[in-house]
């Protein structure tokens, strides 16, 4: 029955496109720039403190779907909180970005919707503009022409434009006023995956929305991940009240899913509350990434310049990556490898987290190994 297994791990290996699961151990002696960890706070007192005393309080697991047991009043905290911080109307969290963006594309558009979307978006959307059974455009990357071209050829009455906000390969900021007002003139609506520039981008990291003056207006809708600069995990949807109602009533996803565990909760509100007490964390992730970028560049290496926390430097091939990557690990720095089909464009790139507690030591070591490496 799974024979063709072997045929198809045969094509992978040849491709240099295997994939292998690595464990690491809690006291990892190597720099970490693989992580999404942007703000450096998954390990950070207040942030493993709320989350051991959420469990402690609410118990191992939410216990239900959300709409049965799973929401504590720390799911309602982190909901009011999330949108105040972000300003948007209202919040609903997800136990996962990936399900947050299934269920926005889902509950939001149908048979009867064309769904905009940018051509490097990230998997989840693709899958949930697949799931969402309507057509589907792919506009040019960063491109609202094309997004204005898109939606005038439509017929559907109804029509979403989608995008990252920071894509999570190179770390470029999509031209989001750009796309509203190519939604706006043909009365789409916009829907941001903010998953790279919460905590990063906007006043005090309010995300992508607020940088761009955009959150909160009601033809806006933006997901992002708790996973990445809040150092937990789960997901959320910010948007208007009656989106965020629609959603409760409508979306699988959030309906026929365990609630976030009471952990993740209290971690995530323990890193949202200490970036509202210590702004400076987002300022300090990008400048950290431009260092980092720029002493890539001057020394000749093809390395992105970044809008968010991310700066990823291109690789001849998946197995020049992967033996680039290792080489990096042996020095004791651990990046990311980013191979077909984790990039839009087919090129190979090892991708460098540029965290906001690094000190400017750890970021000459880091571009030095990557250089020497190479
Ligand atoms: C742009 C983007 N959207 C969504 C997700 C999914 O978020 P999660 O890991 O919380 O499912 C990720 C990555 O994890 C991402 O990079």
């Amino acid at each position: 029955m799974f024979d063709w297994l072997d045929g198809a791990a045969a094509v992978r290996d040849a491709a240099g496109l295997t994939r292998r699961l690595r464990s690491r151990p809690a006291d990892d002696p190597v720099l970490d720039l693989a992580s999404n960890d942007y703000l450096g706070l998954t390990r950070h007192p207040a942030v493993t403190a709320a989350a051991a005393e959420a469990a402690l309080r609410w118990g191992g697991g939410a216990t239900g779907s959300r709409l049965v047991t799973g929401t504590t009043e720390q799911h309602t905290a982190l909901e009011r909180e999330l949108a105040e911080f972000c300003g948007y109307q209202a919040a609903l969290v997800f136990s996962s970005g990936y399900t947050a963006n299934l269920a926005v594309l889902t509950a939001l558009a149908g048979p009867d919707t064309l769904i905009v979307s940018d051509a490097h978006n990230h998997a989840s959307l693709i899958d949930g503009c697949r799931l969402a059974r309507g057509r589907v455009a792919r506009a040019a990357h960063c491109d609202p022409a094309s997004v204005r071209a898109a939606l005038a050829a439509r017929a559907e009455p109804r029509a979403l434009v989608v995008t990252d906000s920071v894509f999570s390969v190179d770390g470029n900021a999509a031209p989001l006023a750009g796309h509203l007002a190519a939604a706006r003139a043909h009365g789409a609506a916009l829907v941001i995956d903010d998953a790279h520039g919460l905590g990063v981008l906007g006043p005090g990291g309010a995300g992508a929305g607020a940088a761009a003056g955009i959150a909160g207006q009601p033809d806006v809708v933006a997901t992002a991940t708790l996973s990445k600069s809040l150092g937990s995990q789960g997901g959320v949807v910010l948007g208007p009240e009656r989106v965020i109602r629609h959603l409760v009533s409508a979306a699988r996803t959030f309906i026929f899913d365990t609630g976030l565990a009471p952990a993740a909760v209290g971690a995530a509100l323990g890193a949202l509350r200490l970036l509202r007490a210590e702004p400076g964390r987002a300022a300090d992730a990008l400048r950290v990434a431009r260092e980092l970028a720029d002493r890539l560049t001057d020394a000749g290496l093809d390395a992105s310049a970044p809008d968010g926390a991310v700066v990823s430097v291109r690789a001849d091939d998946p197995e020049h990556a992967v033996r680039w990557a290792a080489a990096c690990r042996g020095e004791g720095l651990a990046v990311g490898c980013f191979r077909p089909p984790s990039v839009p464009d087919g090129v190979p790139r090892l991708r460098l987290t540029a965290r906001a507690d690094l000190t400017a030591e750890q970021v000459a070591f880091a571009a030095g190994v990557v250089l020497k490496t190479r």
